[in-house]
């Protein structure tokens, strides 16, 4: 098929874009650069270096009868969309609008969107469905939220079909080490821990120590970058075979907590990696896990990736060449 990918230089992106071309299809990333690199571009995808808010080029780009577009630029740091709601409202809901206004002008027929396990907002129980409450607490998780239901109604209109996929959180680097792009300014934790153990950083901060959870410190579900690769190329057979869109959540329906990640990293990198407790950020709810049996159901994904050895041994091996 021909997918374009709209982001594909991005962290996510571009292993999802490894997995595409891995499948024998035929792959167009467009990126503005503003956190994706060049370093994750491969020689046999094509690219084009645009914005998702400059309409025309946008549509340019997604003429010539894409099979299907991958969502996955955005403004992602929760933080910030509370002080900057406007940034958000601008590159995530507008810029989204321009794709699919192209979309339907460029007759592509699916839409694989980057949701966000922030669209539920505090968790009233967990494992988290897809069933669960959607009250988000960040202006980042209400616009994942939002453009959900723009797709929503495209479907409904326009005979669009999409896969709204929410990710938990996303960590780990290609198993095969064909992607080496750091994140700039990463506020995610794995990467923060190998800042630290690869001495771009001092130390890691650890929010809270208090929480009802077994050591303390906050409980979340992890899923591998691999894995969520391949739930794209997933959901894209099911939609495209069953001419239906759906929204799954994607993690590895494990909760690992924050002192449990700095141990394991301690242990596989040999570095001593200081980490200092601070306090609890506001809105961080003490634990949030996962159930993606939806996924395992309908699109036949499970996580294989997703185990914290994995997780930790394939970011090492990006990280410790920054040394
Ligand atoms: N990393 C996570 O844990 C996580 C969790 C849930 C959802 N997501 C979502 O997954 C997607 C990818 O996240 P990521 O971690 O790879 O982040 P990323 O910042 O590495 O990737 C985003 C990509 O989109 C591009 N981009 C942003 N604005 C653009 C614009 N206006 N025009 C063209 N390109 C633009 C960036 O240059 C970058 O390559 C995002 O939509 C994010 O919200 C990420």
């Amino acid at each position: 098929m021909n997918i374009l990918i709209i982001g594909g230089a991005g962290y996510i992106g571009s292993h999802v874009a490894r997995e595409f071309l891995d499948r024998g299809h035929s792959v167009r990333v467009f990126d503005n650069l503003s956190s994706g690199l060049r370093l994750n571009l491969f020689p046999e995808a094509e690219f084009i270096h645009g914005d998702i808010l400059d309409y025309t080029g946008l549509s340019r780009a997604s003429a010539g009868g894409f099979d299907a577009v991958v969502h996955l630029a955005a403004f992602k740091a929760v933080g910030e969309s509370m002080i900057k709601p406007e940034k958000y409202s601008v590159n995530n809901i507008n810029g989204t609008i321009n794709i699919l206004n192209a979309a339907v002008e460029g007759g592509i027929k699916n839409i694989i969107f980057s949701s966000s396990a922030a669209v539920f907002g505090r968790p009233e129980y967990l494992p988290l469905d897809e069933t669960h409450p959607t009250n988000p607490e960040s202006y980042y998780g209400f616009t994942k939220l939002e453009i959900e239901r723009f797709l929503g109604w495209y479907d409904k209109l326009l005979g669009i079909r999409f896969a709204a996929l929410r990710y938990f959180n996303a960590a780990g680097y290609d198993v095969k080490g064909r992607i080496k792009g750091l994140e700039s300014n990463p506020t995610n934790l794995i990467p923060v821990i190998m800042e630290a153990a690869s001495g771009m950083r001092k130390e890691v901060e650890v929010f809270g120590n208090d929480y009802d959870t077994p050591d303390g410190t906050g409980v979340r579900d992890y899923v591998h970058v691999s894995d969520l690769a391949i739930a794209h190329a997933m959901a894209l057979d099911y939609t495209s075979k069953n001419d239906k869109s759906i929204t799954v959540n994607l993690g590895s329906e494990t909760g690992i907590s924050v002192l449990e990640i700095v141990e394991a990293a301690r242990r596989i990198t040999g570095k001593p990696i200081p980490a200092t407790i601070v306090g609890r950020r506001a809105g961080d709810p003490g634990k949030l896990t996962a159930t993606s049996k939806k996924a395992r159901e309908l699109l036949n994904w499970t996580a294989k990736y997703s185990d914290l050895d994995t997780l930790i041994k394939t970011s090492w091996d990006v990280y410790k060449n920054q040394q």
